[in-house]
């Protein structure tokens, strides 16, 4: 924990998460070290220590894990999820399902890994049934989300589906619209493309997701 305004910033967290009962939580913390090769003071990991206990939304009552993300916290490229289906419930770990799968193909076929990656969900926990995240849901975890961004500071954000690019983007339109553009959030160039899950369900999307990653792959390698 670094100067006054972040452990000011610590106890305002916790105290909207938890009143005034102040919990030390050190077995999560261990298995996150070990998950994302994080030294023991990476801000990101004091973050995740801070936020792990969530309880701003009922998710957290149905939760198994609150999926914080996974990866490479020092990434040039972070990927944006919509929430933790079942397998990243019961795992605690950003798509490991069937659509993670996937996207771990895809990845490779862009000489990436999650090595060389940092990746992410909108929402912490599943919704029930995985059903689509609630706008209040999103409103009240979308601080996590900000914040995870600010201190990895990538220098390109991938959108994976219309419910991430929203919430970034604040664009309410179709995704066939939305991944036409490179976008600015906060700076950070963000490109929008289908989730991985859409692919499952239509092959159809299979060929203009491959010309997305292309473009995904140009972008980071040149950055533009
Ligand atoms: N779908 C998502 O959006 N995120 C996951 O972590 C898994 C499936």
């Amino acid at each position: 924990m670094g100067d006054a305004s972040e452990v000011f910033r610590y106890l305002k967290i916790q105290q909207e998460l938890y009143g005034d009962t102040i919990y030390v939580a050190s077995d999560k913390k261990k298995k996150y070290i070990a998950e994302n090769e994080v030294n023991d003071d990476h801000p990101l990991l004091d973050y995740f220590t801070q936020i792990q206990d969530c309880q701003k939304c009922e998710l957290g009552k149905s939760r198994t894990s609150f999926v914080f993300g996974v990866g490479n916290p020092n990434a040039d490229i972070v990927f944006v999820g919509e929430a933790p289906g079942k397998d990243e419930d019961l795992q605690g770990i950003p798509f490991v399902g069937r659509a993670g799968k996937l996207l771990d193909k895809i990845l490779l076929a862009i000489q990436l890994t999650r090595d060389d990656i940092y990746i992410l969900n909108v929402l912490k926990c599943r919704p029930p049934n995985n059903r689509d995240p609630l706008p209040s849901e999103v409103e009240l975890c979308e601080t996590y989300l900000k914040r995870q961004l600010e201190i990895i500071q990538p220098k390109l954000i991938v959108c994976l589906g219309r419910v991430s690019g929203k919430t970034l983007l604040r664009l309410d339109l179709p995704l066939g619209k939305m991944r036409e553009n490179v976008y600015s959030y906060n700076g950070i160039d963000t490109i929008v493309t289908y989730h991985p899950a859409a692919l499952l369900r239509n092959s159809n999307f299979k060929k203009p997701t491959w010309d997305d990653f292309q473009k995904i792959r140009d972008h980071y390698l040149t950055g533009s």
